[in-house]
């Protein structure tokens, strides 16, 4: 494994009024120096290492952020005590392009909005979409028929990108967007992320955050991506309403929602920010966790065949169903361990909504917070070599974390996410049938680095060859 896991297990217990430990940091500059030293989620392993499972850190012109990876500690502000706390000012970098979605909305709206949308991802919702998911990796497959042929290495990075895109397209808004168009969506999100991701760690956007209102280029650039995103999704919002007939999918229930008390739908405002939530939402974190897991197959070979043979009994050439998932319990407590040791989202972003104690330690209202989903995950604590990889700590095989907020891949209490029975269906069957037809190797000598700014992706392409088995 490239990770190492460092982490000190020992709780620290403090008097309330103790300061949050942390490392010294500059006027203005802040913790810059220790930012600088490697990836975000190794710096911030360390630094767990070095001042326990709560600390203090100054980004470069910003303000401070407490990082917290004690269990206790997070099953308290998602869960017990969840109102005390919202999604804040760190998110705001995103709201331009994902407006009140349910990611990023608060309070009484939020709840209506998710109370809206939860009903086409509840279990038997979700295991009826098998069948689709299917025919869309399948399609995918089918074009990886030349490359087979010709030994020339994909992208995995990019073609799973594309494969997670087309599903969302394809399950959540049937098959209302044209080939093209999903094609245009995809590439608009790839370049608005990488800018919304730049102005998160900007120290100037930081400091001055009017300066993305400002007339220049890349502010231009930047809206133009936006309305041409924004021209496809009011187009289909457009077809619906005027076919009179919203459809069974995702969209169409949306599109039907009606508030209790006023019997208004939804302005197409607010159905377009959820359209882009969901697309956005449902498509960056999986395709990044499945190439994860594709790269570890083509390392650990052992996990490849036992994974290989799981498939062949399991699958045949059946088409898969949910009752295919069900038996894949090899394949599905891998992509669990994938999740542990990459999770796509490595923090989650929260803010304390009034004064309140976590660990011993006082936070005033307003103080930032880093919810450290990888640094909980890699805690010595909670998991046995937690650097190593080893589907098979999962159950069935085995117990799984020896504390329940000890794996958040998908968050965890009210805000937990959405989709995570949808990912978690998606990213075994991709596995399955990829490897049902396939066997996929890294081209020697590529780098498996992890780049971090808010998601755990790999750097570069990831050029894999593709075999037929
Ligand atoms: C492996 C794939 C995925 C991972 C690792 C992941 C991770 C997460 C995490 C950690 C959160 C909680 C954020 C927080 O509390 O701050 C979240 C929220 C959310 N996720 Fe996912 N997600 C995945 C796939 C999906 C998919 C496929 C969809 C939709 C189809 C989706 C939709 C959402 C939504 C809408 C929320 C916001 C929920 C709310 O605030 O009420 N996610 N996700």
């Amino acid at each position: 494994m490239t990770t190492q896991a460092t982490s000190s297990a020992t709780p620290v217990v403090q008097r309330p009024s103790a300061r949050i430990p942390g490392p010294l940091a500059w006027p203005l500059l802040g913790n810059v120096r220790e930012l600088g030293q490697g990836a975000f989620h190794e710096v911030l392993l360390r630094l767990h290492q070095r001042y326990g499972d709560i600390f203090r850190l100054r980004y470069p012109g910003g303000g401070d952020v407490v990082v917290v990876r004690d269990p206790d500690a997070l099953k308290h502000i998602l869960q017990t005590h969840y109102t005390r706390y919202r999604k804040g000012r760190q998110l705001e970098v995103a709201r331009p392009l994902i407006g009140e979605g349910i990611f990023i909305s608060e309070g009484e709206f939020w709840l209506r909005q998710r109370r809206l949308v939860q009903p086409a991802f509840v279990r038997p919702a979700v295991r009826a979409l098998a069948p689709r998911m299917a025919e869309v990796i399948d399609e995918m497959l089918d074009g990886w028929e030349p490359a087979a042929r010709s030994g020339e290495p994909i992208g995995v990075k990019a073609e799973m990108m594309r494969l997670a895109m087309q599903i969302v397209a394809r399950t959540m808004f049937s098959n209302s967007l044209r080939p093209e168009e999903i094609q245009e969506v995809e590439h608009h999100f790839t370049y608005l992320l990488t800018v919304v991701s730049d102005r998160s760690s900007s120290i100037v956007h930081n400091l001055f955050p009017w300066v993305q209102k400002l007339p220049t280029p890349a502010n231009r650039r930047f809206q133009k991506a936006i309305r041409a995103l924004d021209r496809i999704i009011f187009r289909l919002i457009d077809d619906r309403k005027r076919r009179g007939d919203y459809g069974q999918d995702v969209l169409g229930m949306l599109l039907r929602a009606r508030h209790e008390d006023t019997g208004q739908g939804m302005t197409d405002r607010q159905l377009r920010d959820e359209v882009v939530t969901l697309f956005l939402a449902g498509h960056e974190t999986t395709a990044i966790a499945l190439t994860w897991a594709l790269a570890m197959l083509s390392r650990f070979p052992w996990l490849r065949a036992e994974l290989q043979a799981e498939v062949d009994a399991v699958l045949g050439d059946e088409r898969p169903t949910a009752a295919h998932y069900d038996r894949l319990t090899f394949t599905r407590a891998f992509f669990d361990e994938v999740l542990r040791v990459y999770p796509p989202q490595i923090v989650m972003l929260r803010e304390a909504a009034q004064e309140d104690e976590i660990g011993g330690f006082r936070l005033r209202p307003g103080q930032a917070l880093l919810l450290h989903i990888y640094g909980v995950h890699m805690h010595e604590a909670y998991w046995d070599n937690p650097a190593g990889l080893d589907p098979k700590r999962f159950p069935p095989y085995g117990p799984g974390p020896k504390h329940k907020f000890a794996y958040l891949p998908f968050g965890a209490g009210p805000r937990r996410c959405l989709g995570d029975k949808f990912a978690h269906l998606e990213g075994t069957l991709a596995l399955a049938l990829i490897h049902r037809r396939y066997e996929l190797d890294l081209v020697p000598g590529t780098p498996l680095e992890p780049d971090t700014v808010g998601t755990l992706r790999p750097k570069g392409p990831v050029p894999m060859r593709v075999r037929r088995r």
